[in-house]
Order: C-alpha cells, then structure tokens, then sequence
C-alpha cells in the first residue's frame, strides 16, 4: 500500500478537503487570536495542545493534517506506526504539507512547519508504539491504525486521560465491543472527549437532513435503503521475500476479516451508522444477511474477505433496514440513502450532494457544506478548549455492532439476534502480537460457518 488511503473516494477527498481546510484556517486563526485568555488556558497553563497519531497512513496523516488545522495551538508531538516507513512517510508527507501552506496565500502568521514537533525521540515503532505515544506527554490522540487493534488503543488512552479521535470501525469482533462499550463508560469519569470518525455525523447536510427526520418531517420511519457499492478496490499489496505471515498480511489488512472485520464493517459502515443514527439509536432486534465472494481472484493477496452483502434489519418499532454493499472493479459507484416515513421520503446522495425530502414537507437542504473530516477536529478542539466533553462513543460502540451483527448474519447464514451478535465469542484478536505465522482462516461459508 502506498502512504495514501485505500479507499480512492475517501483518499480523493482528503486531497481536495486539506486545500479548503487551508484556506480556513487564516479565518480560524483570526477568530483564535481573539478568544479571552481564559480560554486559551490550557493543561501546565500552556496554549499547546500536543497531538500524538498512532496509525500513520492515509486516513492518520489526513487526520493530523486536520487536527493541525483546527486550533492555533495544536502541535503533532508524536507518532507512532507498526512500521518504519509508513511513519516516516506520513511525516514526510506533513512536512510537505506544511511547507505548502507556509508558501501559501492562506498561511497568516502561523507558522506552518512549527506545527511539526515530532523529535526523533517520540517517533515510535512496533506493536508497543502506542503506549509509548501514549506516554509520550501528549494531550490528544488520534487513533488511526488497522481497525483490530482499536479496542486495545482506545482503552490504553482513555485510561491515560487523554482526548481521543477514534477512526471507525471500533473494532471488528464483538468481544471487540464489548471492551469499546467498558472504555466508553470511563470517559465522563475522565473528563476527555472522544470524538468518533463515522464522518457523516460531523457533515452540515447530514446534520440538517437528518434534524428533520428526528423532528418527523417524514412522520415515523418506516423504512430505510441505502448502498454502498464501490468499483472494487485500489489495490492489493504482493508478499515481499523476508516478510513474515504478519508483517505482510497487516501491509494488505483490508483483504482479512480478522484485521478489518470485512468491507462491510471496514467501509460500508458509514451506511449502516445512516441506518443506526436515522433510529435514533434503536437497535435492530434481528438481522439477515447474504454475502458471497463472487470477483475475487482466488490469489493470496484477496485474502479471506466477501466482495458483496446483501443485509435486513428488523426493528422492534416495526421499521425495517436495508443495505448493500459491493466492492467489484467496473461496477458503478453508488453510496445513496432512501428513508420511507409516513409522511414523506427523504432521498440523500452524500457525495453528489443531494439531501431532499418530499412529501407532505418538501425540503432541500442548500445550507454550507464545509469540509466533514475538518469539522470532526474543529469539533474536538473547541470542545477541549471549552472544557466541554463530547462522547460519542456508544453510538460508534453500536454502530459498529450493528455492522459486525450483519457479518456473523452473512458469514453463517443463519439469523442473528442483536442479543446473539452482542454475545458472540468469536474473538478474531490474537492473545500476542508477534511478527511470525499467522494462518488465514478459509473464506466463510453461509450454512456451514457456525455462529459463536
Ligand atoms: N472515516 C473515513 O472516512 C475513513 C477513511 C479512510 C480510512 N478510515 C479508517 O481509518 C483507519 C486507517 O485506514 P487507512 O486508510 O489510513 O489505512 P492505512 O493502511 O493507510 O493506514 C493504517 C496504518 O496503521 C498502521 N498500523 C497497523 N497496525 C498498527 C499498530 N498496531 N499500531 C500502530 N499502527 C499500526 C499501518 O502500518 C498503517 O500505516 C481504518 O480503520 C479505516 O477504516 C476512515
């Protein structure tokens, strides 16, 4: 894998949201410079916010290039990265970043490249880096690395006090969860934000759309239909001489459920935190899925994973859910929302952007539409700043269920309870990280694979 992120539509974004988060911050800059001191009154009585990213690649650097942007005071002090040159490229890729605003027309009086004070020092390696970024003095962490390990990093920072960034998926099993939800308990407890990264919750269309429907401009829900079918993916990364079964299948993670919980629960999530967020957090009481691996080549490199679901929530207010996701080269691209209520339909494009509702209240939204992956750490930062914690964290804990719930659903065939899914014990993490053999479970098979 290259330093950017695998996903071209999220990758794509990123690019072209860091140049309108550069232009932002002159004006961001400006109103900082103009909050009382009481408010710039940070821990040790400095206007610092020290940031540490664990998970250096595409999505990490975006986030740090974000959560630099969204505060004068912010700094990245350390990084940490399961390996060396996905850090040092991330770092690079900042460094030029910085560079590039300080040249800028948008750069004011801050300095750009002072942003970057990540010594030699606080540049950690290895399965232990995030503790040691942890350790490292930092303020907030940005928690960015393959979705598995998320569980055992958020918990490690939480317990730390640190503010957090958590990128979704939250994990990829439910004993996964299951330690999400203990963690998410302590954080009022340490007064911390966490803030999560189903990014569409932090879009202003999506805030607006999805006010009106909690406000019954459609009257009740009734049903939803939604879609995430991708034109495959951006590549595989080939086994090199010399890397062991770990190093090479964590370098190609998004290929084995064990290390993303499958596509559904690695990218199409946004869709199903749609479906959790449009009910307000009611939890389907069953689910039915299929799922099949239709395009794959049969190559090592294709991993274990599914390249199509095909999913049924049932809820206990009556209202049903539906999703599909693809992910096959020459397909069309599709990333749609259609909510049915008694009163009317609301149909949303995320990306084109479309968000209209039509019925007996007929709306569009044509409010701003700033960039949503900036607006998460504006969000974070300004809720540091004003010591007002957010916590997001058991909707992204339920999110994340409700897309592992569909897995176990597809993978066995069977139909699977919410109660079933929370108490599954399939437990994908393995009881030590070392760089040695890793056995690749065989691809699941509907009728066969067992529930546990
Ligand atoms: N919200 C969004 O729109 C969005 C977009 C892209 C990715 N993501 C999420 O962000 C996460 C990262 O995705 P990405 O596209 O950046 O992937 P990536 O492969 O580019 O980056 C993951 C990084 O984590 C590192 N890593 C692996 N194990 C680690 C460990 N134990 N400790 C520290 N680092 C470790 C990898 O070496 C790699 O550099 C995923 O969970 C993904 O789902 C979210």
């Amino acid at each position: 894998m290259t330093a950017k992120s695998a996903n071209p539509i999220e990758s794509h974004l990123t690019r072209r949201d860091f140049v309108k988060a550069t232009a932002g911050l002159a004006a961001t800059s400006v109103a900082a410079g103009a909050l009382p001191a009481r408010a710039w009154a940070f821990a040790g009585g400095t206007d610092r916010i020290k940031v540490g990213l664990i998970g250096c690649g595409g999505r990490g650097t975006g986030a740090a290039d974000q959560a630099l942007a969204a505060d004068p005071g912010t700094v990245l002090w350390a990084m940490g990265d399961a390996f060396k040159d996905r850090l040092d490229g991330s770092l690079a890729s900042l460094g030029k970043q910085m560079q590039e605003k300080d040249a800028g027309e948008s750069a004011g009086s801050t300095k750009w490249k002072d942003k970057l004070q990540v010594a030699e020092d606080r540049r950690f390696v290895g399965f232990d880096a995030y503790r040691k970024v942890i350790e490292s003095g930092v303020d907030v962490v940005l928690l960015a690395s393959t979705p598995v390990f998320r569980p055992i990093h958020l918990r490690a920072a939480i317990e730390a006090g640190k503010h957090v960034f958590c990128e979704k998926p939250m994990a990829v099993d439910a004993p996964g969860v299951r330690s999400i939800l203990e963690t998410v308990a302590m954080v009022p407890s340490k007064k911390v934000s966490l803030v999560g990264g189903f990014c569409w919750r932090y879009s202003d269309a999506e805030r607006a759309t999805w006010s009106k429907i909690h406000e019954g401009a459609i009257g009740d829900v009734r049903a939803i239909w939604n879609v995430y079918n991708t034109d495959g993916w951006a590549g595989t990364t080939p086994r090199k001489p010399g890397w062991s079964d770990m190093e090479w299948q964590l370098r190609n993670w998004h290929y084995f459920y064990w290390l993303s919980g499958d596509h559904l629960v690695e990218q199409a999530i946004h869709s199903i935190d749609k479906i959790a967020w449009t009910m307000k957090g009611e939890l389907p009481t069953s689910c039915v899925a299929v799922g099949g691996r239709q395009c794959r080549a049969a190559v090592p490199e294709t991993g274990n994973v599914f390249d199509h679901f095909g999913v049924e929530y049932e809820f206990a207010s009556g209202a049903r859910a539906f999703h599909m996701c693809r992910q096959m080269a020459n397909t069309p691209f599709d990333n749609s929302d259609t909510i049915l209520g008694t009163k009317g339909t609301c149909l949303v494009n995320s990306w084109a952007p479309s968000h209209v509702i039509d019925g007996e209240t007929k709306w569009t939204y044509d409010g701003p539409r700033r960039n949503m992956y900036q607006n998460e750490h504006d969000a974070l930062m300004k809720s540091i700043r004003d010591g007002k914690p957010i916590n997001d964290g058991v909707a992204m804990a339920n999110s994340t269920m409700m897309a592992i719930q569909a897995r176990l659903a597809a993978y066995t065939g069977q139909v699977v309870t919410w109660d079933q899914a929370m108490q599954s014990q399939e437990n994908l993490t393995p009881k030590t990280w070392a760089w040695g053999p890793v056995t690749v479970a065989p691809v699941p098979k509907p009728g066969v694979t067992k529930l546990s």
